[in-house]
C-alpha cells in the first residue's frame, strides 16, 4: 500500500539543523533531494529545505530494501526521510557545512513528490540565462542566496514596521485604482467596465493620498506599498515596486531626516550588525555636484573634483574665453595616476567624448614635473596654483574637464570619477549614507520647452528663493532631500506646499493653466484649502534598499517574481493577449501597435 504523509513523518529537525550534539538521536527530515552521489555501493544525498542541507546515507549493508528504493531516487524528488543521526566517519566531515559533521542513515523515507529534470542545476542557476531563472522562478528561489535575500527583505519589512509604529506611525493603505499621480513617468491604466471608455491608472506612489490624510489629521503615516512606472528599466528599476512610504505633520526637514536617519542606522545594527553612523553627512545639491559630479555620489570613492576656473582665467591658454564667458573648467584628480599609459589616457578621454565632452585634457606629475600638452600655456604661478588648489603629488594625474555648461562638465567627470574609482579598486568598504538638500525645485525641459519640477510640483520652495518663483524659476531651492546610500538614491521626500495660493502659483510656473491644474489635481488643491498642516514626508525604495543590503546586483534578486528588462514575467507570460470579448466588455477595440 503506498504510504502518504502522515503525523509519523513530520520532521523533527530541519535539513539545516543536525549538529554533532545531535549524535545518536532519532531524526525525521523533509525536503528536497539536492545532489545524489552513489559510492561504492552506498548512495548518498543531500536533503534540502530553506534552511541548509543535511547529508542522508542509504547503506545496503544495513538497510537492503530502502537501498533499493533510493536508486530510483532523482533530483528535486521530495522526500521524508527517517533514521539516526551518527558521527561521519573520520576524514569525510564537511567543514563547509554547518552539518558537516553529521549524516542520517536512513531507516525508512517515502517520496512525497517526484520531480521532471529541472532545466538548470538549481546551486548554479546564478550562471544560467536570467530569462530561464524567471521562466522558473520557484526553482531559481530554491537556491541559498534567494531564500536569503527573501529573508533579509521580510526582516527589514518587520523592523520598518515596528520602528514606524513604535514612532506613532499608523499603517494605512491607500487605492491601487486611481487617478494619474504626479511622479513624472509614465501610467500604467486599467480600463473600468462599468464606466466604459474611462481608465484608472496605478498609483506611481500614494503622494496625493498621503498628503490627504495629513489635511485629515493622522499626523504620522506609513506604507510598505507597490507603486507601478512604466518607464525605461535599468538594474534598479523595475515596472512595479515596494516604498516605504512616510508622511507627517507639523515638522521642518529636520525631523524627517532625524528619524530616517535613525530608523536606517537601526536597521543596518539589527539586520546586518552594521555599525552605520547617524546623523549622516549632509551635503547640498550644489557641492554634491561641484565636487563629485552626481545628485547621488558614491562616498566610498576617495575622490573630489575640484574647480579651476581661477589657473585658466589669465594668459594665453585655450580655455581664457570658456572662463571670461562664465564657462566652467572642473578637475579630478587621480592618485597614481601619473602611471597610466597614453593608450589608457586616451582610452579615458574617448570615454569623456561618448558621455558628451569635447574632450578631456590631463596632466601628470613625474619626477616633480608637471607634465602635459597644456602646460605649455601655464605660467610659473599658473601651474603652481593648479598643483595647490588639486593637491597634486608626485606620481598623480589631473584630468581636466572644461564645457560652457556647469552642470555637464559636473556629470561627464563626475561619471568618469565613477568609473576610474570601480576600474582602479579604489571603492571603499562598507555604507556609505548621505543626504542631498536644496535640489532646485525646477529644471527645464527641452523637448517640451517648459519648467517640470525636479521631485514632484508639491515640493515646497526655500523661503529665500521664494521671489524668483515666477520670475527665474530656475534659481528657485526647493525643501526637498534625497537619501543617497553608496551611490544609489534610496529614497526622496520633501516639505510639502500647504498653503493653496502658493501651490496654484507653483503650478503657473510649471506653465500649467489653473484649468489643466484643476483637472489632474483639483481635488488635492480642494482639500488643502480645508486646513492644512505643514507637512512633509519621503519615500525609500524598499528593493533598492535591500538590494543594497544583500550586496545584490539588481532589484530583480530581492524580488520573489520581478519582471525581466522588457517589463515582461517569463513564467505567467505576462503581459499577454486577451480575448476580444474582454475586449469588447470593456469597450476596447485593438489598434495595430504604434511603432
Ligand atoms: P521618488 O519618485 O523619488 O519619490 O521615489 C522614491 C524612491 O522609490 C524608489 N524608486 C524605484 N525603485 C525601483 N524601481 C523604480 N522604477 C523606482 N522608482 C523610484 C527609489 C526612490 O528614491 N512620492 C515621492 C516621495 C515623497 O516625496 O515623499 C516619490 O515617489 O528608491
Amino acid at each position: 500500500m503506498e504510504r502518504h504523509y502522515d503525523a509519523t513523518w513530520k520532521r523533527t529537525f530541519f535539513c539545516g539543523a543536525p549538529r554533532l550534539s545531535d549524535e545518536g538521536k532519532e531524526a525525521v527530515l523533509n525536503g528536497w533531494l539536492r545532489c545524489r552521489r552513489d559510492l561504492g555501493g552506498i548512495i548518498f544525498i543531500e536533503l534540502w529545505d530553506k534552511t541548509g542541507v543535511t547529508q542522508v546515507v542509504f547503506n545496503p549493508e544495513l538497510n537492503a530494501e530502502a537501498h533499493e528504493r533510493a536508486g530510483f531516487l532523482r533530483s528535486e524528488y521530495v522526500l521524508a526521510v527517517k533514521g539516526h543521526l551518527r558521527r561521519r566517519p573520520e576524514g569525510t566531515e564537511n567543514p563547509e557545512l554547518p552539518t558537516g559533521q553529521v549524516e542520517l542513515l536512513v531507516d525508512d523515507f517515502i517520496v512525497l513528490s517526484p520531480a521532471k529534470l529541472v532545466p538548470f542545476e538549481i546551486d548554479n542557476a546564478d550562471t544560467v540565462n536570467e530569462d530561464l531563472r524567471l521562466k522558473y522562478r520557484y526553482l531559481d528561489l530554491r537556491r541559498e542566496q534567494m531564500q536569503k535575500n527573501l529573508v533579509t527583505r521580510h526582516n527589514v519589512t518587520r523592523y520598518t514596521r515596528n520602528y514606524f509604529g513604535d514612532h506613532g506611525f499608523i499603517d494605512i493603505e491607500t487605492p491601487m485604482l486611481t487617478k494619474s499621480t504626479p511622479e513624472g513617468a509614465r501610467d500604467y491604466l486599467v480600463p473600468s467596465r462599468v464606466n466604459p471608455g474611462l481608465f484608472y491608472a496605478l498609483p506611481q506612489s500614494p503622494q496625493i493620498f498621503k498628503q490627504l490624510l495629513m489635511v485629515s489629521g493622522c499626523d504620522r503615516y506609513m506604507q510598505i506599498t507597490k507603486c507601478f512606472r512604466d518607464e525605461d528599466l535599468r538594474a534598479d528599476r523595475q515596472p512595479e515596486f515596494t516604498q516605504i512610504d512616510l508622511e507627517m505633520s507639523f515638522i521642518t526637514e529636520e525631523d524627517i531626516m532625524g528619524l530616517v536617519e535613525n530608523y536606517l542606522a537601526g536597521l543596518f545594527g539589527e539586520v546586518l550588525g552594521e555599525d552605520v553612523k547617524a546623523p549622516f553627512l549632509r551635503m547640498t545639491w550644489k557641492d554634491a555636484m561641484n565636487l563629485y559630479g552626481s545628485d547621488k555620489p558614491d562616498m566610498r570613492i576617495p575622490m573630489a573634483m575640484v574647480s579651476l576656473e581661477e589657473v585658466f582665467k589669465d594668459g594665453e591658454n585655450p580655455f581664457t574665453g570658456l572662463v571670461a564667458g562664465g564657462g566652467t573648467i572642473k578637475g579630478l584628480k587621480l592618485p597614481g595616476g601619473a602611471a597610466l599609459s597614453r593608450k589608457e589616457m586616451s582610452d579615458l578621454e574617448t570615454r569623456a567624448k561618448a558621455l558628451g565632452a569635447k574632450g578631456m585634457a590631463n596632466f601628470q606629475i613625474k619626477a616633480g614635473e608637471l607634465k602635459g600638452p597644456l602646460v605649455k600655456f601655464l605660467s610659473e604661478d599658473q601651474a603652481a596654483k593648479l598643483k595647490e588648489i588639486s593637491q597634486l603629488e608626485d606620481g598623480d594625474a589631473l584630468f581636466l574637464m572644461a564645457d560652457e555648461n556647469w552642470q555637464k562638465a559636473c556629470e561627464i567627470l563626475g561619471q568618469i570619477r565613477l568609473e576610474l574609482g570601480k576600474e582602479r579598486g579604489l571603492l571603499q568598504e562598507g555604507f556609505k549614507f548621505l543626504w542631498v538638500t536644496e535640489f532646485p525645485l525646477f529644471e527645464w525641459d527641452e523637448e517640451n520647452g517648459r519648467y517640470s519640477a525636479v521631485h514632484h510640483p508639491f515640493t515646497a520652495p526655500m523661503d529665500e528663493d521664494m521671489e524668483f518663483l515666477l520670475s527665474e524659476p530656475g534659481k528657485v531651492r526647493s525643501r526637498a532631500y534625497d537619501v543617497v546610500l553608496n551611490g544609489t538614491e534610496l529614497g526622496g521626500g520633501s516639505i510639502r506646499i500647504h498653503n493653496p495660493e502658493m501651490q496654484a502659483k507653483a503650478f503657473q510656473a510649471l506653465n500649467f493653466t489653473p484649468e489643466a491644474a484643476k483637472e489632474r489635481f483639483g481635488f488635492l488643491l480642494e482639500g488643502l484649502s480645508y486646513g492644512t498642516p505643514p507637512h512633509g514626508g519621503l519615500a525609500i525604495g524598499l528593493d533598492r534598499l535591500v538590494m543594497l543590503m544583500t550586496a545584490s546586483k539588481s532589484i530583480r534578486d530581492v524580488m520573489a517574481f520581478p519582471k525581466n528588462q522588457k517589463a515582461q514575467c517569463p513564467m505567467t507570460e505576462a503581459p499577454n493577449m486577451v480575448e476580444t470579448k474582454q475586449l469588447e466588455e470593456l469597450s476596447i477595440k485593438k489598434i495595430e501597435p504604434i511603432v
